[in-house]
């Protein structure tokens, strides 16, 4: 067993070092407080291939493996994990479900366009009510002649602003519950599709975030993604994937976190010597640098299972659910060290304890990945 990378996935943690560094980080609260990640920032995101970076090569993508990927995740998310949302979306919730179940056509139409950036995409599955409940959705798609009939409203979309394709998913049988799902692309501007306000939220202020309205809006049969009545394994695999995604986003705040508390600590002098110096400290820093490791060997060992083509859902779930939950903590250590300018918004940990606790919601509560978790230990997954 070797834990080194490979020199090809050192250089893509350099490459997105270097570019979070120079391009993300002095810029980050900026964003915040616009609420949007620029449009040159997600132009330069596609230059560097990091909006298609799974896709294959034949339509314009990186073609890179789930490790690159994780690696290119955790560096961006550790300078603005704002920005770390967009991609994971368009990565992991469009781009995935197209390369995996899209028919040549879907693939050839919408993979060149997201790969690049020119398209953003967005994934939309929860509902007002209905988050951890994913089957317990109310959206309807009825078949009329060469088009599917859609009305229903989606919650909490990100990306949704700007986003020109949907990956939608609906009831084409009702009665039938988890097996009566399907899954749709919907473009934006199909008559009977609107995008409502953006929600207030509590951190990763600068992504986008509204509901969806589907009202009577027709959309092309040539549109379902994947068979009719399978779209609910459409959206668990999808998730499965892009679990290790947000693990990894995890990764890069808990690890900023941990780098904000080392300097402050050996620059902040109290009581005659640097905070550094008091055991107390230390320990709390050793804690932190324990789990921030652990966090990324779980998230590591998911990406290298589905790389290597065997089965990942009780890596992905472990690594999320880990990932997430001391993300939270070692952001919350981070803000404790800084004393009270952890808690002012000129300090990047007041920021990154905010992002943190997203993870362990998005994508799959922490309560859902302990589900998921158990029913693969009982062999009911
Ligand atoms: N991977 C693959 N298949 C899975 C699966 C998984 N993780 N979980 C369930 N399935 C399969 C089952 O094997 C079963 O398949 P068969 O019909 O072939 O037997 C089928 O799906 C139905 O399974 P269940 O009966 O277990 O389904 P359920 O209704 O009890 O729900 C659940 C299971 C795991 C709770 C599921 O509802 C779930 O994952 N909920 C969480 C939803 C979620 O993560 N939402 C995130 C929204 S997207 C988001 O957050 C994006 C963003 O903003 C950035």
């Amino acid at each position: 067993m070797d834990f080194r990378l490979s020199e090809e996935h050192e250089l893509f943690r350099r490459t997105a070092r270097d570019f979070a560094q120079k391009e993300l980080e002095p810029r980050a609260k900026e964003f915040e407080e616009q609420h949007a990640v620029p449009p040159e920032i997600l132009r330069q995101l596609g230059e560097l291939g990091y909006l298609g970076l799974m896709v294959p090569e034949e339509y314009g993508g990186v073609g890179a493996d789930t490790l690159s990927y994780t690696i290119v995740m955790e560096e961006l998310s550790r300078a603005c994990a704002s920005t770390s949302t967009v991609v994971s979306v368009q990565n992991s919730l469009v781009e995935f479900p197209i390369a995996e179940f899209g028919t040549p056509e879907q693939k050839r139409k919408y993979l060149p366009k997201l790969a690049t950036g020119e398209w953003i995409g967005a994934f939309g599955l929860t509902e007002p009510e209905s988050g951890s409940d994913a089957a317990g959705m109310k959206t309807t798609a009825v078949r009329d002649g060469d088009f599917y009939v859609l009305n229903g409203t989606k919650r909490f979309i990100t990306n949704a602003a700007f986003a020109q394709v949907f990956v939608v998913f609906a009831l084409t049988d009702p009665e039938a519950g988890n097996k009566g799902v399907s899954c749709f692309l919907v473009e934006r501007g199909t008559p009977g599709f609107t995008v409502g306000e953006e929600e207030d939220k509590m951190g990763i202020r600068a992504t986008s975030t509204c509901e969806l309205f589907f009202e009577d809006c027709r959309v092309p049969s040539e549109n379902l993604l994947g068979e009719e009545n399978r779209g609910f394994k459409v959206a668990m695999l999808t998730l499965d994937a892009g679990r290790i995604g947000i693990a990894a986003q995890a990764v890069g705040i808990a690890q900023a976190a941990l780098d904000e508390a080392l300097k402050y600590a050996q620059e902040r002098v109290a009581f005659g010597k640097p905070l550094a110096a008091f055991q107390a400290i230390q320990f709390k820093l050793a804690e932190m640098k324990t789990k921030v490791e652990a966090a990324r060997l779980l998230t590591y060992q998911a990406a290298w299972k589905k790389d290597a083509g065997e089965d990942y859902i009780l890596e992905s779930s472990l690594a999320k659910l880990y990932a997430a939950e001391i993300a939270s903590e070692v952001a919350d250590a981070a803000v404790q060290i800084h004393g009270g300018y952890g808690y002012i918004r000129d300090y990047k940990v007041e920021r990154l304890y905010r992002d943190a606790r997203i993870t362990r919601i998005y994508e799959g509560t922490s309560e859902i990945q302990k589900l998921i978790i158990a029913r693969q230990l009982l062999g009911r997954g």
